[in-house]
């Protein structure tokens, strides 16, 4: 367990950590998600001891060794490899600097090298300079050469930020069997909020220095607890109206909402995600809106649809199984009609905080 207890740190003036309180898991994967300049490095660099908070402690159960630097493994946001040694020597590097009492023979530490480059499935690459390799593998050699010295903790700034798409995807869904694999506990830093979800056990969103959600996946995702969270997750359609009598009322629609239907407010604003959109040629429909269809993108699992509100000109965004999507033959240009469901609603005592 890693425990944060009342952590800020400025620099001048600037209070980039605001009074942090976290507690992780022993094994847990974690992932801090946040815009940029939200502190995510900073508070990284804090748990690393590469700087010192200004105020607050951090508690690490489970101490097995006093040397500090033995127990966290970090890989930086820019991440940087020794040029002129191979993938071999720079897995291996760690291994090798230890104090004699402490290091491996030299056919241990080869062993152990090669196992660590099974893992991150460089393999044939040993002999490779950094040079000649691409920037997905050069990530996954600092990768191994971190783990090389089985760190009990294992900080990763953004690493994969650098990469493309489709690489990213392979290296999160193989940095997740890896954390499976060495029980390690893994704090990971990223703004891309659909690698957080992917990937972690946990995810804790930071906002201007201050930790403003913190839950699983699925609690984040489906139980935001502001406007911020909510519209930094995904993406999210807004329906401003009234609340009043357990639903969202605006003109002379009345739409459901989820959670508390006893608060009652002037001016609420009801979020819904995309796939959370109904949308229907049935104008009988009851509190439904009519729209155009702007835009469709049809490539991939599920449709994406841009509508334009006909009533007040903004516009949405809905998305449909390709299932549905056939059903429907929607046609861009096409006037269909629009229903939100399950609105979330934040009236402006949520947004006071
Ligand atoms: N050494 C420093 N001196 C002054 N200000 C700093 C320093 N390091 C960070 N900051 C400021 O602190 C805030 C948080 O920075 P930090 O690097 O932690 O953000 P981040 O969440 O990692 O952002 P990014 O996603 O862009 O990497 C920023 O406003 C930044 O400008
Ligand atoms: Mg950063």
């Amino acid at each position: 367990m890693i425990q944060l207890t009342d952590i800020s740190k400025n620099f001048g003036r600037y209070q980039a950590l605001k009074h942090i309180n976290l507690d992780i898991p022993s094994g847990e994967l974690v992932a801090l998600l946040g815009p940029s300049g939200s502190g995510k490095t900073s508070l990284l660099r804090i748990i690393a001891g590469l700087e010192a908070a200004d105020e607050g402690v951090i508690h690490f159960e489970e101490q097995a060794t006093n040397d500090y630097g033995q127990q966290v493994g970090f890989v930086f946001q820019h991440y940087a490899l020794f040029k002129h040694m191979t993938v071999f020597e720079n897995v291996a590097y760690g291994l090798k600097v230890k104090k004699r009492k402490e290091r491996l023979p030299k056919q241990k530490i080869r062993e152990k090298v090669q196992e660590l480059l099974q893992l991150v499935r460089l393999e044939e690459f040993a002999d490779r300079y950094p040079s000649q390799l691409s920037g997905g593998q050069r990530q996954r050699v600092a990768l191994a050469r971190t783990l090389a010295v089985e760190p009990k903790i294992l900080l990763l700034d953004e690493p994969f930020g650098a990469l493309d798409a489709k690489v990213r995807k392979e290296l999160r869904r193989w940095l997740r069997r890896l954390h499976d694999e060495v029980s390690v506990t893994t704090i990971f830093v990223t703004h891309d909020q659909e690698e957080a979800l992917d990937v972690a056990d946990r995810i804790v969103v930071l906002n201007e220095g201050v930790v403003v959600q913190e839950g699983t996946p699925d609690e984040v995702y489906h139980h935001p607890n502001s406007p911020f969270v909510y519209n930094f997750l995904g993406d999210v359609n807004l329906f401003k109206g009234r609340l009043e009598r357990g639903k969202l009322h605006q003109g002379l629609c009345e739409w459901e909402i989820s959670g508390d239907l006893e608060r009652q407010s002037e001016a609420a604003v009801g979020f819904v995600r995309p796939h959370d959109l109904l949308i229907t040629r049935d104008l009988t429909v009851k509190d439904s809106v009519p729209a155009w269809i702007t835009y469709i993108q049809a490539f991939g699992k599920s449709v994406k649809i841009e509508l334009k509100r006909q009533d007040s000109d903004e516009y949405l965004e809905a998305e449909l199984s390709r299932e549905q999507f056939n059903e429907l033959q929607l046609q861009k240009k096409e006037l269909v009609y629009i229903k939100p469901n399950q609105l979330h609603v934040f009236t402006p005592d949520d947004y006071s905080i």
